[in-house]
């Protein structure tokens, strides 16, 4: 059975720490890994949209001398003909040596990985996890905060359907001394299958709010998010809830000065533009982090030592 990464807990804390140090290493000497991949295939299958992960996928194999084959909707492929994802995924596996897939459904790439002959990476299932999105968010902490534990991080937005919130909160659970601040509208709230899974059983604190104002001056790390519509049952929620956090100059005035603020994006009107030249804003060096340690997870996956 190849090697997949489904979930964030297929690595261990010490394979993650080894990921980030690759990951250091590579944006150190990014010559040295040049030719590393050279005559590799990586397969991006996206049924849903994306930017920054597929291309990031895409970028991190080609800067590392392979080659990348896929497609970007699911109308484009056999899906539209009715062809399952096992199936899918079983042929593309003839073709190429790794895969990264993104889909609409849960579990999706978990079952698709048992007709594959070669690793598949979760690139994002619906509204549970993205394993990949949690190791560009730990690469950026790290290099913001030069540790992983030890702070307090708020989550706002929407935590219900968000799924590299719930990766990221499932792969911090596993850091010791983080204190889990969880900002949302009572809707939207952070699952309570994620707080028992991740939280209560090894009695991390955490509080919940609806008011990010109260609570900003508290954090070290703010974590936003995107209110995600298409997971919406009704339009109507959607519109009530969307403008419910919208982070400005003024409501970081009383954040802390070494604050760090992530965010996966795409952002829609959660963060005002204005914030991006606040020093305190790391969200564009976390869409750079996202390609190396794409590539440090690319090269574990396929055994390619450097
Ligand atoms: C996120 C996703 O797809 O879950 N984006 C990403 O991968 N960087 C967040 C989002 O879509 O809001």
């Amino acid at each position: 059975m190849p090697r997949n990464i489904i979930d964030v807990i297929d690595l261990s804390v010490a394979e993650i720490d080894q990921l980030i140090a690759t990951a250091e290493d590579i944006i150190a000497n990014p010559v040295k890994y040049q030719d590393a991949c050279a005559h590799k295939q990586l397969a991006t299958l996206f049924f849903e949209p994306s930017t920054r992960t597929r291309l990031s996928f895409e970028s991190a194999m080609l800067a590392l001398g392979g080659s990348v084959l896929g497609f970007s909707e699911a109308n484009s492929s056999s899906a539209a003909k009715g062809e399952t994802v096992g199936d899918t995924v079983h042929t593309v596996s003839c073709y190429a040596d790794i895969i990264a897939m993104r889909h609409p459904k849960e579990g999706a790439p978990y079952a698709a990985a048992q007709f594959s002959e070669v690793p598949i990476i979760n690139a994002g299932d619906g509204g549970h996890n993205h394993p990949t999105q949690t190791l560009t968010d730990l690469l950026t902490i790290h290099r913001e905060k030069g540790r992983l534990d030890g702070f307090t991080i708020g989550f706002c937005g929407d935590l219900k359907f968000g799924r590299t919130v719930h990766s990221l909160v499932n792969a911090l659970s596993r850091y010791g001394n983080i204190n889990f601040v969880l900002i949302s509208p009572e809707e939207l709230k952070l699952p309570r299958y994620v707080k028992e899974q991740s939280l209560k059983p090894k009695g991390i604190p955490y509080t919940q709010t609806t008011d990010l104002e109260s609570v900003i001056p508290q954090l070290d790390i703010l974590y936003m998010t995107r209110v995600q519509r298409e997971r919406f049952f009704n339009e109507e929620d959607y519109l009530r809830l969307k403008d419910s956090y919208i982070l400005t100059p003024e409501k970081l005035r009383s954040a802390k000065p070494d604050l760090s603020i992530l965010h996966p994006l795409p952002r829609v009107n959660e963060i005002a533009v204005a914030v991006d030249k606040d020093p305190r804003a790391a969200y564009w060096k976390q869409v750079k982090n996202g390609k190396f340690i794409r590539m440090a997870l690319i090269l574990k996956l396929l055994g390619i030592e450097v």
